[in-house]
């Protein structure tokens, strides 16, 4: 495979590490994200970046035995670039001060910088507006209070006066906010300029990934056969569809139907996928075994599991009737990859158990290929779009493993997913004739475990109630509710009740995540 140019950041703990590294490949840069305790000399000359960039994190330098990069990353003569906490890194390493939080430095929240000094390359088209200032995005406790030799000052805010520093002599740069946020509007900019003096020429594209990985995948796989869970979701898709042109019909796809998915879905993977693709596909109609099995089942963690098992088993049984298949295909992602820096030492919580086919491959004694494991999701939609999936298909919104089943809180019955269907398709299609899909992440009808009393024309209605859901997310971490206009809303419970018999009564949830998830169960 083509060595693409590569760019380090050494994670110090940030929680806005990611943005960082999905900055830089917008800018069709490659990089990659490594925990501060597993870059030592010996992996940086082994990694061989052309720039470096230091994330922030939570820790304070002036406490003994906080995180430091190795020596090395200044001594390799590449640029780096310091971002809050990596900052200050710079500065106590350097021969600087760094003084641990007052109040009256403090900083957290927006803030505006001013340039200071003649024009620096990073700042390239800033402060271009009328009144010479940037937005920009602090999160500090501890300030830098005197700068390493070789530095100087070229933009300052009301509680940074060293808010840009950099030392040119040896394309050192070290900023105490975050350009990789949102709240920093040309934060992007900055990145841009400092990957361009870095000499980095734009190498990373979907389009050369593609030939790459295909080329990638013959060579892992050879003449063997490769099994794949399809579920229709874009990262299952993407995966089947990539090595569907690596190697053919030496892939087998397997799309388990649970009787768990939404109006007329079933039909359109399986469709598109055989129009368009011409792949082995397995459509392994199961609905009875997985309702079979939930039946009387309420709780939300054993539905998961319930569901969780016999996906498994499903996919093995379709599976073993494939003769010699030795590899299974996964849409892992690189944010599952990603080793996160963990302060808390302890696991996190479990708060739902996510389906996938873990376990799967060491019980099967397969080896696994995965084609997406250095992508985000933009960059995986990017590549369905090279690979010639429908831009409708590529921007769907996202559907859990579990399906309906976590839509229907309480007991699972066929008459109530079959409500669920209805409502949930007259719901998305308001939403599409308003023309507000993209706007939202996620949006979907949970029915309700409870009937109401209503009254239709002269009659008494003893019916169930729903619950609308739409949420505007990043990454489905944190999300917030979507403001419908209250017309919107009125219409689209009008439009519910009168085509989807089983339902007179609907609510709309205004929960964000946290405190809520975005499911109901
Ligand atoms: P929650 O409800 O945890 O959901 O806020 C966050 C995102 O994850 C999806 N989700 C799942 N996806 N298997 C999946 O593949 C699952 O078990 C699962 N549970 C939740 C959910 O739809 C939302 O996009």
């Amino acid at each position: 495979m083509t060595q693409h140019q590569r760019l380090l950041i050494i994670d110090f703990g940030s929680q806005v590490t990611q943005l960082i590294a999905r900055r830089l490949r917008e800018l069709n840069v490659y990089c990659e994200i490594h925990p501060y305790q597993n870059v030592t000399d010996a992996f940086l000359t082994e990694f061989a970046p052309k720039a470096i960039i230091f994330s922030g994190g939570p820790d304070s330098v002036t406490r003994e035995g906080s995180p430091r990069p190795p020596q090395s990353a200044y001594t390799l003569g590449v640029p780096v670039l310091g971002i809050c906490y990596g900052q200050q890194v710079m500065m106590q390493d350097l021969g600087g001060l760094v003084e641990a939080g007052q109040s009256h430095t403090a900083e957290f929240g927006r803030a505006y910088v001013v340039p200071t000094a003649e024009k620096l390359s990073i700042l390239e088209g800033w402060f271009a507006g009328e009144q010479h200032r940037e937005q920009v995005w602090m999160s500090h406790g501890d300030h830098v209070s005197k700068l390493a030799p070789g530095f100087e000052v070229y933009g300052t805010s009301s509680g940074a006066p060293f808010a840009i520093t950099a030392d040119l002599s040896r394309n050192f740069f070290a900023v105490q906010f975050h350009p990789e946020v949102h709240h920093t509007p040309n934060g992007a900019k900055l990145y841009e300029n400092f990957v361009r003096l870095a000499g980095f020429t734009g190498d990373w594209t979907m389009g050369a990934y593609r030939a790459e990985m295909i080329a990638k995948i013959r060579e892992q796989v050879g003449d063997k056969k490769v099994i794949c869970a399809l579920s229709g979701g874009v990262d299952s898709s993407v995966t089947g569809i990539l090595l569907h042109e690596a190697i053919g019909d030496q892939l087998t796809c397997v799309f388990v139907d649970h009787g768990l998915l939404r109006l007329g879905e079933a039909e359109q993977v399986v469709d598109m996928f055989r129009q368009n693709y011409n792949l082995n596909l397995i459509h392994a109609e199961e609905s009875d075994l997985f309702l079979g099995a939930l039946e009387g089942v309420s709780d939300p963690e054993v539905k998961r599991k319930t569901i969780g098992k016999l996906f498994i088993d499903v996919f093995q049984k379709y599976a073993n009737e494939i003769e010699g298949a030795e590899f299974l295909a996964q849409g892992t992602l690189y944010p599952d990859v990603i080793e996160s820096v963990s302060f808390s030492g302890g696991p996190s919580v479990t708060i739902k158990s996510h389906h996938n086919v873990g376990g799967l491959p060491e019980k099967m004694g397969l080896k696994l290929v995965e084609p997406l494991r250095e992508l985000f999701k933009d960059e995986v939609r990017a590549l369905g779009h090279e690979l010639g999936l429908p831009a409708s298909f590529i921007g769907r919104h996202p559907f859990p493993g579990p399906g309906l089943a976590i839509r229907c809180p309480g007991e699972i019955t066929r008459e109530k997913l079959e409500i669920l269907r209805k409502a949930d398709a007259v719901y998305i299609d308001q939403i599409r004739k308003h023309g507000l899909y993209d706007e939202i992440w996620q949006a979907f009808v949970a029915i309700l475990p409870v009937r109401t009393v209503g009254v239709m024309g002269d009659g008494r209605t003893y019916d169930y109630a729903c619950a609308l859901r739409a949420v505007t997310s990043v990454d489905g971490m944190t999300a917030d509710y979507y403001p419908f206009t209250h017309e919107f809303l009125g219409e689209t419970a009008t439009r519910i009740i009168n085509e989807v018999k089983g339902i007179n009564r609907v609510t709309y949830d205004i929960t964000s995540k946290p405190p809520g998830t975005i499911e109901w169960e």
